[in-house]
């Protein structure tokens, strides 16, 4: 199978419609036939990091490539960056506002989720320039 590249791009300020892009690329990944626990665990990677970037940095934009053996998901955005990666990465750290707190989001335990979730987990972030958060599904085969 030769590398399938998606995008999908990731308004900001919408909580209500967020999600999209994780819905959309769970249809895909049933559609090329992956194993049901490889979707579920890409689908919650994409979520989160597509949530993240709704409600911590205006949008952003997602990529996910599907290979034989792994699927790589590439979240990008232009927000204000993370100046602290490991304190957000413990369970229950968030700078979640009120907004996002009446929709049920800012448990802190997006990041967390993601690692638990994904075979691997990289945050590169520059303050004041935006973050990019990839993670790696393997394929077992
Ligand atoms: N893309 C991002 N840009 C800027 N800050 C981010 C981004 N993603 C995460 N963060 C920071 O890391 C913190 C922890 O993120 P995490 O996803 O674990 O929790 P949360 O989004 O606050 O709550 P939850 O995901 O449980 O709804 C966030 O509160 C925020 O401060
Ligand atoms: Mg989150």
């Amino acid at each position: 199978m030769e590398t399938i590249k998606l995008v999908y791009p990731v308004e900001g300020g919408d909580l209500i419609e967020a999600g999209e892009a994780s819905s959309q690329m769970k249809l895909t990944l049933k559609k090329l036939g992956l194993p049901q626990d490889v979707i579920r665990r890409a689908s919650i990677c994409m979520y989160e990091g597509e949530i993240n970037m709704v409600i911590h940095a205006d949008g952003g934009e997602a990529t996910v490539e599907v290979d034989m053996d792994q699927i790589v998901i590439r979240m990008t955005d232009h927000g204000p960056g993370i100046p602290d990666v490991e304190q957000a990465m413990k369970e229950g750290f968030s700078t979640a506002g009120p907004a996002a707190r009446e929709l049920g989001f800012g448990a802190g335990m997006g990041l967390p989720n993601m690692k638990r979730y994904s075979d691997e987990l990289h945050v590169e972030t520059q303050l004041g320039k935006g973050t990019t958060v990839t993670v790696r599904i393997r394929i077992p085969q």
